[in-house]
């Protein structure tokens, strides 16, 4: 989805504004831009299509000059191809002003229509020149921006975030948000605007988060944040948990390598400060308080892609433990189908960027309904948690690369924990039944760091030899399940290759008819040692594709030789209790669609189509 920067301040615009935009291409894009007011008090712009690195050429030969005064853009195409004319930012009619737009203007056409008919001439096919044609005029009837971006949002639907700049106001850069990411950085005679954090990290730790339908005005010494009615508005600043250099890839061959050896880590910085001589203490559920979560009888989980198969897993671990009902819905899927949410129904969301758009207005639905909303989320002062009554954010750190992994682990931790909190608080397991799982979920990090450094290798080889496959399957039962969907939504995602997960026992209802001789199929196995585990009926599962010629690759636990004279090859990883299996399962998968996508030599942090965060519905 686009990225965005805005800043005033000290004669480094350029500067700034590339830099953001470098650290915003994790959000996917096709073109970007930027517009500065260059040394002779001009609005300056320059926009390209293509990758930023075409744009910072072109200023490198033609330079716009520094300035004080800057916004810059990555556009994620919605309304016209990406072309340097469709490019943001956008111009008024008389070209002193500039604007740029993260999202969808729903009703841009009647707007556009209004337009043409008072003579406007367009240039692009976006909605967003259609905001800054009506921004530009209604300068002119104001001669005050901040007042001039105020008529206009109250007259967009949709979802928008939207910066403006005017060469008139030097020193002044005015946002505005509905439904779409927006923060500011504060700096020392200087601020910013930002999609999220990580356009200006590098300049300042302190910011602060804009809520819905808000206005900001940000100049060198002042940050000011009204309504949509131009009421002033109270905004909390707060520090930002990381620092620029963690969303360096740091030597690594690719954000999604550095991610992957980050998930140990993820894990362990998820649980810290959260469990206390084996009892978990989670302060952040005290907004929704330990009677009203007592009270709860159903939880809907809702999210999208890898997060929602972290929610599956979180299904199981939150009904085994607090014996609750737990559903998992598609958040797309969610609201179109009259849920039945009561007040005692707990809905939690999980959202690594906290503006997937898709579960943002799942949870406004349900908060609508009367539902109570936790959220979990890995960014701070994301849209999400701001919608939702409390919010657990996982400490995974900066997720650039679009395929979600360590936020994925990240995401299972604090579902863990939410599900022994409600255990706790319920009374569904003694103290040193929670006391034990606890200890089982603070030793995953190490088993984890094991497996990256006994497999990492044999999979990089692994996937080598498996460069032309063209279609791969994954099996799993129970916890495994989950992992499989992961697997093969990973290989889709990085590889290009389509992949399937499913749950072994469906196999003979329809999928082993896919089973061809050397179709590759990675098969999930439970541990042998759970005398409820379903350990022999996957180790008859991989017998029947094998004799149907399938090549096995097995994930299973080390010692286990049952597998070993059915499969072709196996990933051994380390021991674990059954509900906590996944966290060790699922590493191999996203090591061999990293290592598949870079056999192939594709783009394994940007891949074709996908936007790290997608804030359209
Ligand atoms: C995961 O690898 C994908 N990039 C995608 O499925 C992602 O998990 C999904 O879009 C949800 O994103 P979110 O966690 O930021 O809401």
């Amino acid at each position: 989805m686009c990225g965005i920067v805005g800043y005033v301040g000290d004669n480094k615009s350029i500067e700034v504004l590339l830099g953001g935009l470098k650290r915003l291409e994790y959000r996917g894009y096709d073109s970007a831009g930027v517009a500065v007011i260059d040394a002779d008090g001009h609005l300056a712009t320059r926009k390209r299509a293509g990758k930023l690195q075409v744009l910072v050429d072109d200023l490198a030969a033609h330079p716009l000059g520094n300035g004080a005064t800057g916004i810059g853009h990555t556009r994620w195409a919605t309304h016209g191809g990406p072309t340097d004319v469709n490019a943001h930012p956008h111009l008024s009619a008389d070209g002193k002003l500039a604007l740029i737009h993260n999202g969808i203007i729903e009703n841009f056409s009647e707007l556009k229509q209004e337009l043409l008919d008072a003579g406007a001439v367009f240039s692009s096919e976006t909605d967003t020149e259609v905001a800054a044609l009506l921004v530009g005029r209604e300068y002119e009837a104001t001669n005050d921006l901040t007042e001039a971006l105020r008529r206009v949002v109250a007259r967009l639907d949709g979802a928008f975030t939207l910066l403006v700049m005017h060469e008139d106001q030097p020193g002044l850069v005015v946002g505005a948000r509905r439904n779409s990411p927006l923060v500011i950085g504060l700096g020392d005679g200087e601020n910013f605007l930002g999609s999220d954090v990580a356009a200006f990290v590098q300049f300042t730790k302190r910011a602060m988060a804009i809520g819905q339908d808000q206005i900001v005005a940000i100049r060198p010494d002042s940050v000011e944040v009204t309504d949509f009615a131009g009421a002033p508005v109270e905004v909390e600043e707060f520090e930002i948990a990381w620092d620029a250099s963690a969303s360096e890839k740091g030597g690594w061959s690719s954000f999604m390598a550095k991610e992957i050896s980050e998930e140990p880590d993820a894990v362990a910085n998820t649980i810290l400060g959260r469990v206390h001589d084996g009892v978990v203490t989670l302060s952040e559920l005290d907004p929704i308080g330990d009677e009203a979560l007592a009270d709860i009888d159903r939880i809907v989980i809702i999210a999208c892609g890898t997060a929602a198969y972290a929610g599956m897993l979180g299904k199981y671990a939150i009904e085994q433990w607090a014996r609750i009902p737990v559903e998992v819905d598609l958040a797309h899927e969610f609201r179109y189908r009259n849920p039945i949410l009561t007040s005692r129904t707990l809905v939690i969301s999980i959202s690594q960027s906290g503006e997937t758009m898709d579960t943002l207005m799942a949870v406004k639905f349900a908060t609508a309904a009367g539902a109570r909303v936790l959220s979990v989320c890995n960014t701070q002062g994301a849209t999400i948690p701001r919608e939702s009554d409390a919010v657990v954010y996982t400490h995974a750190g900066p997720e650039v690369a679009v395929a979600s992994t360590k936020a994925f682990l990240a995401q299972m931790t604090a579902l863990y924990l939410i599900g022994l909190h409600l255990a706790k608080v319920r009374g569904t397991l003694a103290a040193a039944e929670i006391r034990e799982n606890v200890g089982e979920l603070q030793a995953i990090p190490a088993k984890i760091a094991e497996v990256l450094a006994v497999s990492q290798a044999e999979i990089g080889q692994l996937a080598h030899w498996m460069t032309d496959v063209q279609s791969v399957l994954f099996l799993g039962r129970n916890v495994g399940f989950p992992v499989a969907l992961e697997g093969a939504l990973k290989l889709k995602e990085l590889a290009y290759i389509h992949a399937e997960g499913f749950a072994a026992g469906e196999l003979k209802h329809g999928p082993i008819a896919l089973i061809e001789p050397g179709q590759v199929v990675f098969v999930i196995v439970p541990s042998p040692r759970d005398p409820d585990s379903l350990h022999p009926k996957v180790v008859s599962n991989i017998q029947e594709i094998r004799a149907r010629g399938a090549r096995v690759i097995a994930i299973a636990e080390k010692g286990d030789a049952a597998v070993l004279p059915f499969a072709d090859e196996v990933i051994p990883i380390p021991l674990a209790g059954t509900l906590f299996e996944p966290f060790l399962t699922v590493v191999p998968l996203h090591i061999f669609g990293m290592e598949l996508a870079a056999a192939k030599g594709l783009d394994v942090d940007q891949p074709r189509n996908l936007a790290k965060s997608v804030t359209v519905e």
